[in-house]
């Protein structure tokens, strides 16, 4: 796979979105891309049939498959991984829904220009099942971050957050399904504010040039 000399010279934020299954985040990344001022140069999945996958095609987008099950540790997968994206020179890599946990050397490579949703407020409900846990502490308010990705898992700087009320009928199901409709006009936001040169991470510290982070939005 090697970028052609359109893709190169279009001028355009190039991102890379790693995926692992279904892709609904990747597909609002790709309906955004030309009002976000950004090009989705290529979707890699660890899962051979992540429906995102399929997504990319129907889209034009090139796509690759790279089982982490074909490497004896993490950080041989994630050197393999590395070598792919890097064929696409991006300027972004967009984790949706990638579920590894990426070894120091990768977090490394892309300092500053890798970032992550995660489906909660952080710093609140780091690691997995999420929604469930956000109704058992009983919380009025839950939702989603979007943050850059550093050696922590989840605990890197949060960029923007979208929150929605809990209900006391909620489920884990409505209220991840409320929740996901959120990460689907919070990311495109993010990678559009990453293309347009206004968000950077600095010592750790997420900056943008207009607005105080993280920035919080709560829709009911
Ligand atoms: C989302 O809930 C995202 O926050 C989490 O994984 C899920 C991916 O969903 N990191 P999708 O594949 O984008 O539909």
């Amino acid at each position: 796979m090697t970028l052609s000399t359109d893709q190169k010279e279009s001028g355009r934020c190039s991102v890379v979105v790693l995926i692992s299954g279904s892709g609904s985040n990747l597909q609002a990344l790709i309906d955004c891309a030309d009002e976000g001022g950004y090009s989705i140069r290529a979707v890699i999945s660890n899962k051979a049939d992540a429906f995102g996958l399929t997504r990319a095609k129907k889209a034009g987008i090139p796509t690759a498959h790279l089982s982490h099950l074909a490497f004896a540790t993490r950080e041989e997968f994630d050197s393999a991984l590395m070598d792919i994206i890097d064929q696409f020179e991006p300027d972004l890599v967009v984790l949706a829904g990638f579920m590894r946990i990426l070894s120091a050397a990768f977090v490394s490579h892309y300092a500053g220009r890798l970032l992550n949703i995660h489906p909660s407020l952080l710093p609140d409900f780091a690691g997995v099942n999420t929604h469930q846990r956000a109704l058992d502490a009983k919380v009025t308010r839950h939702g989603a971050s979007v943050h850059f990705v550093t050696e922590e898992l989840d605990g890197g700087p949060v960029i923007a957050r979208h929150s929605v009320p809990v209900t006391q009928t909620d489920t884990a199901e409505s209220l991840a399904a409320r929740v996901l409709q959120q990460e689907h006009t919070l990311y495109p936001k993010v990678v559009a504010w990453f293309a347009a040169g206004e968000l950077r991470m600095t010592d750790s510290v997420a900056q943008h040039t207009r607005i105080p982070l993280p920035d919080t939005q709560d829709f009911d």
